[in-house]
């Protein structure tokens, strides 16, 4: 996913929590939803009744990790990563199939975070997360897809669901459209984020469209018409009343508050005012108000750790000796930012370095780009090993 620049004013990239120094790692739970029906309400934080669980994809992951370390100093501080919560991606119809498992252990105080990323042309403008659906298969995304996750929610009523829609999918649109293949995809993307945004609408769920990260949409052109792209969906979809706001650094890289920003001596940063999460948070969240969207966020904090590594703001694959963040909590400083949360799978590629490969995207086979790596969403141990090295805070 992700992608970057294209005039002064684009840049982009992909994408993605931390909590606070007294948020504590979670403990293994066993209850499963809660004793009745779930009611989220989307006007307010639910993050501050609800802990982002620990699903049993990552968990399973980490402890095959753990098992296989190379450095057999870090297996206490790696064996706690299976207590943070992430996201899980439903990257295929296939993977849907991961649903119902990751469903039976949440208990009725915390909520499963969902990733949903099936878009027909998916990743239009980088190759590492070309996904299965071609352009024009929009119908397949509804059926097949989107049906499916929702009669499966619409299954579990007792548990509460967190999602974030559609990665990179809306702001490429935004940045990109000058690409064939972002033209070619754009029907279909705002054609099936309406769709997502409507039948999801399910009084268990919560929904956060994805905006990019300050160094996409942040840009003083990109603004406007980003909150107008994203605004158009939610007004398609019938303003959903599950949406809460939006969903920010999405497997990224950007700092939460870090002033100056990382980028703000760049020669173009007088063009971009958003050189941190929060002031992106606050400045595109001021755009949706007036476009007619809601403005809340959440933000992934997941990865981002440790800055000064890219070489460009647009550099979104496997960035070299990145760092755990803060891990997922409800107390970030900023009302409009309702949680940091873990949406990347910290450890899982972004894409492949194998430039043989059909998926591979130049992106992955530059200087700052941690090489060899695999696939996209494939594990990768010996950065997962780093970021534990390079976590902040510390595990
Ligand atoms: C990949 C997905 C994967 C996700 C989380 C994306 O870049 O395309 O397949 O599930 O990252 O790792």
């Amino acid at each position: 996913m992700k992608f970057s620049q294209s005039t002064v004013l684009a840049f982009a990239a992909t994408a993605l929590a931390a909590p606070s120094a007294t948020t504590k790692e979670q403990p293994r739970q066993a209850a499963v939803g809660c004793a009745s029906a779930v009611t989220l309400d989307a006007s307010t934080n639910v993050w501050k009744k609800y802990t982002l669980h620990a699903n049993k994809f990552y968990r399973d992951e980490v402890t095959a990790a753990v098992s296989a370390l190379s450095d057999s100093s870090l297996a206490s501080a790696a064996a706690k990563l299976a207590d943070v919560g992430s996201f899980l991606w439903l990257d295929t119809i296939e993977n849907i199939g991961k649903l119902e498992p990751a469903l039976q252990d949440v208990p009725c105080d915390h909520i499963l975070g969902l990733v949903i990323y099936d878009l027909p042309g998916r990743d239009c403008a980088a190759k590492a997360s070309n996904g299965e659906l071609k352009v024009g298969e929009i119908s397949r995304y509804k059926s097949e897809y989107i049906d499916k996750v929702v009669s499966i929610l619409k299954d579990h009523p007792k548990t509460a669901f967190a999602l974030v829609i559609e990665p990179d999918s809306l702001p490429n649109l935004v940045t990109n459209s000058d690409l064939q293949t972002c033209k070619d995809s754009a029907a279909g993307y705002r054609d099936g984020v309406a769709y997502a945004l409507k039948q999801l609408n399910l009084p268990n769920v919560v929904m956060y469209i994805d905006a990019g990260h300050g160094g996409w949409l942040g840009w003083d052109a990109n603004l406007k018409p980003g909150a107008q792209e994203l605004a158009k969906a939610y007004t398609a979809a019938g303003k959903p009343k599950q949406v809460r706001g939006i969903a920010t650094n999405v497997a990224g890289w950007n700092a939460w508050d870090l002033s100056p920003g990382e980028f703000s001596k760049a020669s173009d940063a007088k063009y971009n005012a958003c050189q941190n999460e929060k002031t992106y948070v606050t400045t595109f969240g001021a755009a949706l108000k007036t476009a007619g969207m809601p403005n809340h966020a959440i933000v992934d904090t997941g990865r981002n750790a440790v800055t000064g590594l890219r070489k460009e703001w647009g550099n979104w694959c496997n960035v070299k000796g990145a760092g755990f963040g803060v891990r997922p909590t409800a107390t970030t400083g900023t009302e409009l930012a309702d949680a940091f949360v873990w949406v990347k799978p910290g450890g899982e590629s972004d894409g492949t370095s194998d430039s043989s490969a059909n998926r591979f995207d130049s992106f992955c086979g530059k200087e700052d780009a941690f090489q060899p790596s695999p696939e996209a969403g494939q594990w990768n141990q010996v950065y997962f090993e780093e970021l534990i090295k390079n976590a902040k805070p510390a595990f």
